[in-house]
């Protein structure tokens, strides 16, 4: 990202032997370069503007990738950006899906235009239907058509791209074919970034949800790479969910990309924040800020674009996990489903009335935040 400069390595002194911090070259898309040491993964349904706006609140230090979006999709609705990817923002990473160079050209220079700072190519999906348009993970099998996508992308934009792929294809996976696939694309191409999901995607699986669960992690063939490409930027991903883990593969690579922890406990990006950057926030002092801050945003949009509640408070709803968050959940599902048959109130109204009854209910009055003043 162009702001997120590599910090120094003075500060890394908490992990022990950190990796040498390592030079990049001068020309514009290295210099401004898309990487974090923590990035949170892409993921449809759930890296949407509004979780992400959630994320931004929480941390400034890490990546947030979007949700995939077709690059057809980004041409067609060209005229209303805001309302699919929010306003662009140093931390964000657009990915894009497809594999028409025409169209991904075309999307990129939209997505720049618009002020969009990094684009992601997603060369991991598996779902079936992405699988039958032949993009995604099927386009492992075919790096030349990766290769003409990049090049088409960088033709028209100097924005940095980044590829995600997964550690192969079927039988077509293993150390070997994710160095000759790295080769082949970067040897042809400006890419210098990859994360690589360290599972191969099975094709024949018929939901993509197993393919984030059958197919074995082996971290153990990603961490090659970073020796045989020296001139390239390794992000992992896949797996990872504590502290401890991050702090151990970033001994391996340069980052480290979260999905499903951080779906599950947007806090956390808080506790990785204080380990990485010694910051000292707790999270209940980030839930302090991030509570008024969200739900103003959200109320604002809920009256502008007529978003719907549901979207809102998703990115939410996890947020007083550990607390009285079962409750919480529970008292929101009740009320949303009385707001979709009589929909006349704000985010923030649901949200507090939700919030008061779940403290009530659990018998804790845990958030010293004094959040139920503020809102
Ligand atoms: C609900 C969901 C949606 C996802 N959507 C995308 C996507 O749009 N693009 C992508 O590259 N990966 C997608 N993924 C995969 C994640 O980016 C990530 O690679 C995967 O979840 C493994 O990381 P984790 O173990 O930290 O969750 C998705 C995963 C989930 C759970």
């Amino acid at each position: 990202m162009r702001h997120l400069s590599r910090p120094p390595a003075a500060k890394w002194w908490r992990i022990g032997s950190f990796p040498k911090i390592r030079q990049y070259g001068t020309s514009p898309s290295t210099t401004v370069f898309n990487h974090a040491l923590v990035s949170v993964a892409p993921m449809v349904d759930v890296t949407d503007r509004f979780f992400l706006r959630l994320c931004g609140i929480i941390s400034s230090k890490s990546t947030l990738y979007s949700e995939m979006m077709h690059a057809r999709a980004i041409v067609a609705n060209r005229d209303r950006l805001e309302q699919f990817i929010g306003p662009p923002s140093a931390q964000l990473v657009v990915q894009l899906g497809g594999n028409e160079p025409d169209y991904m050209a075309q999307a990129a220079e939209v997505l720049q235009n618009y002020g969009v700072q990094a684009l992601n190519l997603n060369l991991g999906c598996p779902s079936p239907k992405v699988q039958n348009c032949n993009f995604g993970a099927r386009l492992m099998l075919d790096p030349d058509q990766v290769v003409a996508v990049c090049r088409a992308v960088h033709a028209v934009s100097d924005l940095p791209l980044s590829i995600k792929c997964r550690t192969g294809v079927d039988d077509q996976a293993g150390p070997e074919f994710l160095r000759s696939f790295i080769e082949v694309v970067t040897s042809q191409t400006q890419v210098q970034h990859v994360v690589v999901h360290a599972r191969k995607a099975l094709l024949h699986l018929d939901q993509a949800k197993k393919n984030l669960m059958i197919p074995p992690l082996h971290y153990d063939w990603v961490y090659p790479l970073r020796s045989l490409f020296p001139h390239l930027t390794f992000t992992v991903n896949g797996g990872i969910s504590t502290v401890e883990a991050i702090l151990s593969h970033l001994r391996q690579v340069d980052g480290v990309m979260l999905g499903r922890k951080i779906r599950s406990d947007p806090l956390f990006l808080v506790d990785i924040d204080n380990a990485l950057h010694q910051t000292q926030e707790t999270r209940n002092q980030v839930v302090t800020r991030l509570l008024p801050q969200y739900l103003t945003y959200a109320d604002v949009e809920q009256a502008r674009s007529k978003v719907s509640l549901n979207l809102l408070v998703r990115p939410i709803q996890h947020i007083f996990s550990g607390v009285f968050g079962r409750n919480f959940r529970r008292f929101l599902g009740k009320r949303l489903q009385l707001e979709a048959k009589n929909p006349n109130a704000t985010c923030s109204q649901v949200v507090h009335e939700c919030w008061e009854m779940a403290q009530t209910k659990t018998g804790r009055h845990s958030c010293e935040s004094g959040w139920c003043s503020n809102a």
